[in-house]
């Protein structure tokens, strides 16, 4: 697999038996079966302490190694729950550490939540606080009611594994699109909410 892109996952769910942790197991699961990568490395967040302005150049080791695995990557798989009409607090935090160090600027991303009423707003946040720091968000997935999706921890609805797989499959075509289809495929995904596409200063078509 010489030349393969670095894809890392990242998840906002600590819960047991998470739903968002196992969407993006299949993800991972979907790249390595179809020959994109050999493997898809999962970067916690736990331990990143909040947010603090005076740190940002002087970041605390979980935040330094977090920026380090980050900015080596070709294309990032992020899956968030929705907790109290909003993005999940502990991946909000962590996006707020990479803004000062564009650890994701003009990096591909796919975003997804897993919840209840299937994460329409985290997936908004998730949306624009990636746009916000210049990440280029490829690929949105939303899945409702997780829980009658899944069986043993696990997703097995046929149509809710081939929608997490077709959403992993976007941000592997995306990684090698050149910059006027890569900004086209972004415009596609960020304007419905109400996000201009001019801010990632890519080339346009
Ligand atoms: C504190 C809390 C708040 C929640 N708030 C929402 C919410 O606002 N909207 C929603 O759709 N689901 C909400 N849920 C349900 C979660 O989205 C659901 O449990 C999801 O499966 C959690 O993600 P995980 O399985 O990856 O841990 C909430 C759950 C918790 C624990």
């Amino acid at each position: 697999m010489a030349g393969a892109p670095t894809i890392v996952s990242v998840c906002g769910s600590l819960g047991a038996g998470s739903a968002n942790r196992d969407a993006l197991d299949v993800a991972a699961g979907r790249l390595r079966t179809t020959g994109v990568v050999h493997d898809v490395p999962h970067v916690a967040i736990a331990a990143v302490p909040m947010f603090d302005p005076a740190a940002v150049d002087d970041p605390p080791p979980a935040v330094a190694e977090l920026r380090a695995v980050l900015e080596a990557a070709d294309g990032v798989l992020i899956a968030a729950p929705e907790y109290a009409g909003g993005l999940a607090g502990g991946i909000k935090n962590a996006l707020d550490w990479l803004v000062g160090s564009g650890s994701l600027y003009h990096r591909p991303v796919a975003v997804l939540s897993a919840g209840t009423t299937g994460g329409g707003f985290a997936i908004e946040q998730l949306v624009r606080t990636l746009s916000w720091q210049g990440a280029l968000t490829v690929a949105t997935l939303g899945i409702a009611a997780p829980a009658t999706k899944m069986d043993g921890g696990r997703f097995t609805d046929p149509s809710t594994l081939a929608g997490i797989e077709a959403w992993a499959d976007r941000l592997a075509t995306a990684i090698s699109l050149p910059a006027p289809a890569l900004l086209a495929r972004v415009r596609e995904v960020v304007s419905p909410f109400g996000i201009d596409a001019v801010r990632f200063g890519l080339a346009d078509q």
